[in-house]
């Protein structure tokens, strides 16, 4: 579901992602520290301090929202402002009850048991999930057959804390044992520029406030984006040899890659200009778009629609997707219909 591309809010694979975990990296690690997320922020520092008065685990806590807008940046956060243990795991890691079941058993208490792409989870698994985040306990079954017994095992109390992209995937009944369940938003431009400004005190950077503008203007609303980006501008203004990132480098850098003023790449203008030549602006469904363009259907849905239809270049309606006359304006493209219209 991953697409190769600099403005994909998706990892670009393991490299990526281990770099964002190593201590020297970009990721903040207290509250303080994370930009933006102002609701999510204040929900969460008013359950810290109020678990950590009562010296009670913090309450199960579910973040939503698209990819690298910082969901596993606050599991991180959680467990550390808690003081608490973290362990990570993931919906498709635990394929079998046996492998939830060893990590609960040693969990200690207060942990922060991280579980990304909860959506993914076997539904065996979560079953075995309720009752442990509901009453800190679980039932197991020996000798399954005729002579099969359960034994209960008590846990330690301890936070889970879920993360996915699709929370309407998320059944009912789990997410009904989140206390907290919080959406992350796509962030504003000058949070992104904070967030770069930040970023290039730790990478060393000289930049100006027109190069974070840029930068923050092209990153479609999404740190992990705009970390990105600025890697690759620290690129180029070293081997131009430039002494600081300025606006008119910044735009130099990226238009290598491809990114336009918008934060669209390649794939999403052909994506928009795929409805507005060939299907007359739409509407056409994800399906025909998926196989015009040779693309996952779920690649489209997770990852070029979020932020083409929060940017107001793509409209969803029952009938299909539509392009606006914002994407038609950015794209210098008119279709069938408005060509009629016109003349
Ligand atoms: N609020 C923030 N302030 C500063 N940097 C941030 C913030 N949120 C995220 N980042 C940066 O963006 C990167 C990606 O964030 P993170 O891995 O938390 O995203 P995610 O929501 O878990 O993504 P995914 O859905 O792909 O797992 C982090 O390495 C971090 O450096
Ligand atoms: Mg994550």
């Amino acid at each position: 579901m991953s697409r190769e591309s600099i403005v994909s809010g998706e990892p670009l694979g393991p490299e990526e992602t281990a770099e964002e975990t190593t201590l020297a990296s970009l990721r903040p690690r207290t509250l303080a520290e994370y930009v933006g997320q102002e609701s999510a922020v204040q929900k969460l520092a008013i359950a810290i301090k109020a678990a950590l008065g009562r010296g009670e685990p913090l309450d199960h806590v579910l973040f939503h929202g698209p990819p690298g807008l910082g969901k596993t940046t606050l599991a991180h956060i959680v467990s550390n402002e808690m003081g608490a243990g973290l362990v990570c795991t993931s919906g498709p890691a635990l394929e079998r009850a046996a492998d939830l079941v060893g990590i609960l058993t040693n969990l200690q208490r207060g942990d922060v048991l991280f579980i990304d792409e909860i959506h993914r989870l076997p539904r065996v698994v979560e079953e075995y999930l309720y009752p442990a985040m509901e009453d800190f306990q679980i039932d197991i079954i020996l000798d399954p057959g005729p002579h099969a017994r359960t034994v209960r095992l008590e846990l330690s109390e301890f936070t889970v804390v879920g993360a996915t992209t699709r929370a309407g995937l998320i059944t009912g009944p789990l997410r009904n044992r989140f206390g907290l369940s919080m959406h992350m938003s796509f962030y504003s431009t000058s949070e992104l520029a904070e967030i770069i400004r930040r970023s290039s005190r730790i990478l060393r950077l000289d930049i100006t406030e027109g190069g974070a503008e840029t930068i923050a203007l092209r990153s479609r609303g999404t740190p992990r984006i705009c970390n990105r980006l600025l890697k690759r501008v620290r690129d180029f203004a070293q081997v131009e040899g430039a002494g600081a990132v300025t606006e008119s480098l910044a735009v130099e850098a990226m238009d290598i890659h491809g990114v336009d003023e918008a934060g669209l790449d390649g794939l999403d203008r052909k994506y928009l200009s795929v409805i507005i030549t060939q299907y007359s602006g739409g509407p056409v469904g994800v399906a025909a778009l998926a196989a015009t363009l040779n693309e996952e259907q779920d690649t489209l849905i997770d990852v070029v629609e979020p932020f083409l239809l929060i940017s107001g270049f793509l409209n969803r309606t029952s009938r299909g997707r539509v392009a606006t006359e914002k994407a038609c304006r950015h794209l210098g493209l008119h279709h069938a219909g408005q060509g009629k219209l016109s003349l």
